[in-house]
């Protein structure tokens, strides 16, 4: 199979329509991230400074949020030691405060709406309209130039102006991003891969504060809306999440009843009970994209505790427990799509068939290898720069199990009235940084879909 072939025919196809698309809303979570790139001397002292016996208990089991500096400090090394991602609530001042004096080496738009929006607005051009719970002039600052809109409220109507021009005062939703290369050392501790700790700052997004724009005007702002991205239940908890579940409740009937296809991402979500309340909402969404994390946590609460061990057994992820996965999801929720990424490859699940879901998985990867590379993808054209990234070599063994399995020929497959579709990812072999690589595949899919339909 001559994959780049491949590649590069659906980059030209993806650009050549995305003028089809019409306009995204993305709803909810929007913040900024305050990314520290560490260094093993500093954090070392740090621990040191604070105590180390204090610190290295939070490195075996990470806490439930952050009410300490030595909390703080013992998660960063828990995703150290594991090279994993992880995401805290921070609930204490002290740790705020240490955390600001830290200091970052970038800020960036945060958020999966935030980064949706740079990206689908402010590089491919299809008009967005975001949701942010809090626009600050650094947030504000923080949106690019482009059809990028925030629906404001004047005499009781919806007017859609770019963050920019919001003119708003509010408070400033900081994420604490702490990001480490593969390799990265401190005590006896080595990063198996690269990645990275969030400490959120943050009160707005991880309670999902929604506008009143949106819980006033929304029929309005769906009216001219044919494609709709939700993200950031993730933070909730058992305590809070019953409210602003109403308020999406109400919101897919508006969206259901206009037919407007409505992609989930599912961020990572700890809290057991959030996630069964979830997973009871996936049908009424067309779409939804996660990774093996993530669709592990949900074959947990589905009662699938072997599936879910099989998903997190092996590296590259065993393709056959992600299929019979993706099955026993997708015939439990009749959700439409189901989009599963992965460190080296996609697989997807869709109830309707053609080589656009390929091709629109192709261009998301091409996407997300520019991302890793150049950290920033400013325009459509950076992301043809990613073709000079190889196609992961070490997926061949994975592409042979889907054909000697399922008959799989070019990425694509029947099963159970399902295609299955695959593709073959490019790995950038230093990443600038990780943060927002999901968001970037996610959306770069679900949007190249309906341009290529
Ligand atoms: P998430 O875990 O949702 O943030 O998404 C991370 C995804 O980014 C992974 O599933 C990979 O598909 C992709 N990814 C991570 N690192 C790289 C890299 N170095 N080059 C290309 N893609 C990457
Ligand atoms: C989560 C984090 C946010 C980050 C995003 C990247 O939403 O809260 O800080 O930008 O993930 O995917």
């Amino acid at each position: 199979m001559d994959w780049n072939a491949l590649y590069s025919s659906a980059f030209e196809g993806v650009r050549g329509r995305i003028g089809r698309v019409d306009r995204v809303l993305l709803a909810y979570n929007t913040n900024i991230d305050a990314i520290k790139y560490l260094d093993g001397r500093d954090l070392r002292e740090r621990v040191e400074k604070v105590g180390k016996d204090k610190v290295l208990r939070y490195s075996d089991d990470l806490p439930g949020r952050i009410e300490s500096v030595p909390q703080l400090l013992g998660s960063i090394l828990w995703s150290i030691k594991r090279g994993k991602a992880a995401e805290l609530f921070v609930e204490s001042c002290s740790a705020r405060f240490y955390m600001k004096h830290w200091g970052w080496d970038e800020l960036r738009m945060g958020g999966q709406v935030g980064i949706m929006a740079n990206l689908l607005g402010g590089v491919y051009g299809v008009p967005v309209i975001a949701h942010v719970p809090q626009l600050s002039r650094l947030q504000a600052s923080l949106f690019k130039d482009g059809p990028i809109y925030v629906p404001k409220l004047e005499d009781g109507k919806v007017k859609l102006v770019h963050p920019k021009g919001f003119a708003g005062d509010e408070e400033n939703c900081i994420h604490y991003i702490y990001e480490f290369p593969r390799g990265f050392r401190v005590f006896n501790f080595e990063a198996p891969r690269e990645n990275r700790f969030i400490g959120s700052a943050d009160d707005y997004n991880t309670t999902l504060f929604i506008r009143d724009e949106f819980r006033e005007g929304f029929d309005e702002i769906t009216k001219s809306s044919p494609l709709t991205i939700i993200s950031g239940l993730q933070a909730l908890t058992k305590e809070n999440y019953r409210e602003p579940f109403e308020i999406i409740r109400g919101h897919l009937d508006v969206l259901n009843e206009r037919e407007i296809p409505t992609h989930l991402e599912f961020a990572f979500t700890p809290d057991e009970t959030v996630r069964k309340a979830i997973l009871g909402l996936l049908g009424r969404f067309w779409s939804v994209g996660l990774n093996e994390v993530e669709l592990a946590s949900i074959m947990k609460v589905m009662g699938e505790k072997k599936l879910a061990e099989k998903l997190l057994a092996s590296d590259p992820v065993d393709p056959v427990a992600v299929t019979d996965a993706m099955l026993k999801l997708a015939e439990k929720t009749w959700v439409r799509r189901i989009h599963f990424h992965t460190y080296g490859y996609y697989l997807a699940l869709t109830d309707y068939r053609g080589e656009f879901v390929r091709n629109a998985l192709l261009f998301a990867a091409l996407a997300a290898a520019a991302k890793a590379k150049l950290g920033e993808i400013n325009s459509i054209d950076d992301v043809v720069k990613a073709m000079d990234v190889p196609v992961n070599e070490k997926i061949k063994p994975i592409e042979e199990v889907l054909s000697k399995v399922y008959g799989m020929e070019d990425g694509i497959t029947e099963l159970n009235g399902y295609q299955l579709t695959f593709v073959p990812t490019k790995i950038v072999e230093k990443p600038r940084s990780t943060v927002g690589i999901g968001d970037t595949i996610s959306s770069s899919a679900f949007m190249g879909e309906f341009a290529l339909r």
